[in-house]
């Protein structure tokens, strides 16, 4: 079969690797689509000081080919989406060091994968293939960072700074779906008119003064993947204790603060990462009631993952870049 592989010596390539078949309690799946994320590119620069030979990509969906023994809630031919969080069972119950797929396990820029019958999900039919081969990964972090963490209620006010990225484009249309007031920050005007498309309620630049750019209060919940280049303003919109909830680090990986900003008004720091297989069942079965559908920045061919990449490092894109696989 066809795979990307990640070499440290050479990069990228695509090439013919051993078509394996599923143990017990593993199925195996012709992929029709998959998804990028930025997890991509952290996990290759990570592996850069020693020798690995992978096959990268957390996100995908496709059909059953193959069912390894004992596996029962599935048939062969089954549409199914693959939840890329390995090991990671209840909410509560958060692992150490939590697994994904897709680095150093093999992921699924691939035309086949192999993998436990436990980290699928039989694909809503609304979705097309290349919908649901995009949205595992950034879906799962909306949804837990939103509502196990951030515990976003209809009619509150939620700040997502940012709005380009894959996994704010799904919190801004979860948080619509529910009745919540939504506002995004951008420093580009394009992204936020689309934003505003989407129904986003207050579209602010980011470099402009949020404070007296919002006139209908501060905001409950804050869902932040910038980090220290917006920090310090999220303190000034924030409600006495609101809820800051951080799952990335983009501009950096340590914030300056004073404490009493944080505990004279009582706020909330929360780390969110990923999700479990409880909240990726809870996530599947919030978008089918509402009828989300991610929102789909370009699609490349499996081949041309190097483009696909460059999509994601310009920066540019709005929602997820996808892969098609035939
Ligand atoms: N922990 C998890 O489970 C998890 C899962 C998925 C993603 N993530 C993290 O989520 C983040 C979002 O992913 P991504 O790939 O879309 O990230 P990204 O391209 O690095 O950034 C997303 C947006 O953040 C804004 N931004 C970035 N740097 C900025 C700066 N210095 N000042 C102001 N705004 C800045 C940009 O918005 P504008 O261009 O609109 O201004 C950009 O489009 C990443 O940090 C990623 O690692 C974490």
């Amino acid at each position: 079969m066809k795979a990307i592989i990640y070499q440290t010596q050479t990069g990228l390539s695509y090439q013919e690797i051993e078509n394996k078949r599923p143990k017990a309690g593993e199925v195996k799946i012709k992929l029709k689509s998959a998804g990028l994320n930025r997890r991509d590119l952290f996990v290759m620069n990570q592996q850069r000081s020693h020798e690995t030979f992978y096959t990268p990509g957390s996100d995908g969906a496709g059909i059953i080919t193959e069912l390894g023994e004992g596996v029962m809630d599935f048939e062969l031919y089954d549409a199914v989406i693959i939840n890329p969080s390995l090991d990671w069972d209840t909410a509560k119950n958060v692992p150490m060091t939590p697994r994904i797929l897709g680095g150093p396990s093999n992921g699924t820029f691939s035309e086949y994968i192999v993998i436990p019958s436990q980290n699928i999900i039989k694909k809503p039919v609304y979705l097309s293939w290349i919908e649901a081969g995009i949205l595992s990964l950034s879906a799962l972090t909306a949804y837990r960072a939103l509502f196990t963490k951030g515990q976003l209620q209809t009619g509150q006010h939620l700040l997502i700074p940012g709005i380009g990225s894959g996994v704010a484009t799904y919190a801004l249309l979860f948080a619509k779906a529910i009745g919540a007031k939504v506002g995004v920050t951008s420093r580009d005007e394009e992204k936020l008119r689309k934003a505003g498309d989407l129904g986003a309620d207050y579209l602010l630049k980011t470099n402009s003064d949020w404070k007296t750019a919002i006139k209908k209060g501060n905001f409950d919940i804050i869902l932040d993947s910038i980090g220290p280049a917006l920090f310090p303003k999220y303190i000034d919109v924030l409600k006495p204790d609101g809820n800051l909830v951080t799952f990335g680090a983009s501009s950096g990986d340590s914030v300056n603060l004073s404490l009493r900003s944080l505990f004279y008004p009582q706020l909330n720091i929360l780390g969110t990462s990923m999700g479990s297989k409880e909240e990726f069942e809870q996530m599947i079965q919030f978008i089918t009631h509402h009828n989300i559908k991610p929102v789909l920045d370009s699609v490349y061919p499996l081949i041309k993952i190097e483009q696909a990449l460059e999509r994601m490092k310009s920066g540019n894109q709005f929602g997820n870049v996808g892969l098609e696989m035939e």
